[in-house]
């Protein structure tokens, strides 16, 4: 193994929230590397200087957080076409010729999460139900298409946005009037939350699961709390429920061995050490 000290971090604004230090330098402990993830704060304006930072200052890569997932792709000498179709980046990789590539792994750790609540999971077991038009939405859309989903059903507030996603994503991927919300969850294998309703200090979902049957997976993709009152009443119903815990590391595992050369674990001392922090 390489003795190179490897620096990586996650670029936001703001950004001292986020618990990607927490995961990346709990790893490079682990595994015992020379190395550390720290946090970038880069304000409106220093996007593309900051991208071009990293590569002159010899930094392995970066995490790309709120608000700039998408305006980071502007400035990417390649993209993953995975990512291309999701819209938005999380991860950067300098490659060794300093070429900027950048990847979106919200999907990846999305479906890692819901593996690790049932191995057997399959996204063609049945109807998806996605709550919410979003980013976190778009990337879990893509995510259910490449696993074989076969019926996706998009429910937003703003039915225009459902809308443009049926049209971008083609006949796997439908739009549900939010009026009709209850009465699209009686047949779902999988129902998900993407929008922040739930979160600490806002208001739980407005979602009546009483017909959901009890072999669907429910989850969300909300980390604090870990149990959203959605995920409650999933529970009480007799489902499996998926927090956003699980989301949340296993995203950070194929940028970590982009960086650092190791795919990492998921461990409970890890999840512990995260809980710890809310
Ligand atoms: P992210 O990138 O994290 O997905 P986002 O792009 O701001 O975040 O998307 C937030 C999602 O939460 C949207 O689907 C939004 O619905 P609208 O498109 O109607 O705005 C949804 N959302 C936010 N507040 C909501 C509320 N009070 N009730 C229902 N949906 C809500």
């Amino acid at each position: 193994m390489s003795s190179k000290f490897i620096t990586a971090g996650v670029i936001g604004w703001p950004v001292s929230h986020s618990r990607s230090p927490i995961i990346h330098n709990h790893w490079v402990h682990q595994y015992g590397l020379a190395g550390c993830y720290g946090l970038f704060p880069v304000a409106p304006g220093n996007l593309e200087k900051a991208l071009q930072g990293i590569r002159a200052l010899g930094i392995a890569g970066c995490n790309i957080t709120i608000p700039y997932k998408i305006e980071a792709m502007k400035f990417m000498d390649w993209i993953d076409p995975l990512a291309e179709r999701i819209g938005a980046i999380n991860t950067v990789v300098v490659q060794a010729n300093g070429e900027l590539h950048g990847f979106n792994t919200d999907g990846f750790g999305y479906v890692q999460s819901l593996r690790d609540a049932n191995p057997q999971w399959r996204a063609d077991l049945g109807p998806v139900v996605i709550v919410g038009a979003g980013g976190a939405a778009r990337s879990i859309i893509v995510s259910m298409i490449n696993e074989g989903a076969r019926d996706i059903r998009i429910i937003n507030r703003t039915m225009s946005k459902a809308q443009d996603l049926a049209e971008e994503f083609g006949n796997t991927v439908n739009a549900v009037d939010w009026a009709d919300r209850h009465n699209v969850l009686n047949d779902a294998a999988l129902l998900t939350n993407t929008t922040s309703q739930g979160m600490v200090n806002e208001p739980a979902l407005d979602l009546n699961i009483r017909q959901l049957p009890k072999s669907a997976l429910v989850s969300d993709v909300i980390y604090a709390p870990l149990e959203t009152p959605l995920l409650t009443q999933a529970k009480k119903q007799g489902n499996t429920t998926v927090n956003g815990l699980g989301m949340l590391i296993h995203q950070a595992r194929p940028a970590f061995h982009a960086w650092f050369g190791v795919m990492p674990d998921c461990t409970q001392e890890l999840n512990q050490k995260i809980i710890n922090t809310f």
